[in-house]
């Protein structure tokens, strides 16, 4: 579905993203972690064309993609959501979600149709007619999520979706992803929350100073040294594993 091939950006002096690649099966959901400023959002960015590489590749369904607006990708099945959630906050729920509907439907009432049905799909059914700038932090997080899924993607990348949301938010969100892959859209999710990463994705990539460092199972990722190293520095496996030893 998604290649991308040795794809770099380079802003100024700094290589955001160095060097890297990724593919994508139809179907599932796959992780992308690493620690901040890895260059995740940037390989998001790239993948739906807000961004353009430096160098590299990114194919969908076999087309050559790299040069292509965002909106034609869109088009072709790219959805994403924005990890700075900016909602228009003078417009309501349904009319935010139906800004994305737009995309495939062009009549109004088709639109705002397709907005109700994405709003029940995400659990904003309630809220459809309220001011979206009255939305708490997990409410905006469900209409990133809404706008996203009204372009009716067949690849969703999530941009941390669950950051902000309490435990209890989490939970309540899980589902909601899980509801959406079982409907046959590809998922590619940014995610820091770990618990989360562990119980939704097949697999998982890990970037690290805008390298493609691991990938693989989430609980063998997780106990790469290579992986613990990246987050917490180095030395930090050798000195985990002579702490285990030492507690038994
Ligand atoms: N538009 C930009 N111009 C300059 N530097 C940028 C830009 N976008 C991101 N960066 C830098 O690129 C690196 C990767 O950022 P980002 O992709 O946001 O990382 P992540 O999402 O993994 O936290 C960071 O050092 C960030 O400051
Ligand atoms: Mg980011």
């Amino acid at each position: 579905m998604l290649a991308v091939e040795s794809v770099s950006k380079r802003f100024g002096g700094l290589m955001a993203v160095d060097n890297a690649s990724l593919v994508l099966e139809p179907g599932g959901i796959i992780g992308l972690i690493g620690p901040n400023g890895a260059g995740k959002t940037t390989l998001f960015s790239m993948i739906s064309g807000f961004v353009a590489p430096s160098d590299g590749r990114i194919l969908f369904e076999g087309t050559d993609i790299t040069g292509e607006e965002p909106h034609r990708r869109a088009e072709r099945g790219i959805g994403r959501t924005f990890q700075i959630v900016q909602p228009f906050a003078g417009l309501t729920v349904c009319e935010n979600i139906a800004v994305g509907a737009y995309l495939r439907h062009a009549k109004r009432a088709d639109a705002i149709g397709k907005a109700r049905d994405v709003a029940r799909r995400v659990g904003l059914a309630a809220e459809l007619d309220r001011p979206a700038g009255g939305l708490t932090v997990a409410g905006r997080k469900r209409l990133e999520l809404a706008r996203a899924l009204a372009t009716e993607p067949k690849l969703l990348l999530l941009d941390e979706v669950l950051a902000g949301l309490n435990p209890s938010e989490i939970r309540d969100i899980i589902p909601v992803i899980r509801g959406i892959r079982d409907e046959g859209v590809t998922i590619l999710m940014i995610e820091h929350v770990m618990q989360a990463v562990m119980n939704l994705c097949e697999r998982v990539y890990v970037l690290a100073q805008g390298r493609m460092i691991a990938e693989g199972k989430p609980a063998a990722v997780c106990a790469d040294p290579r992986v613990i190293e990246a987050y917490l520095g180095h030395g930090a496996a050798a000195r985990l594993a002579a702490e285990g030893a030492a507690h038994g």
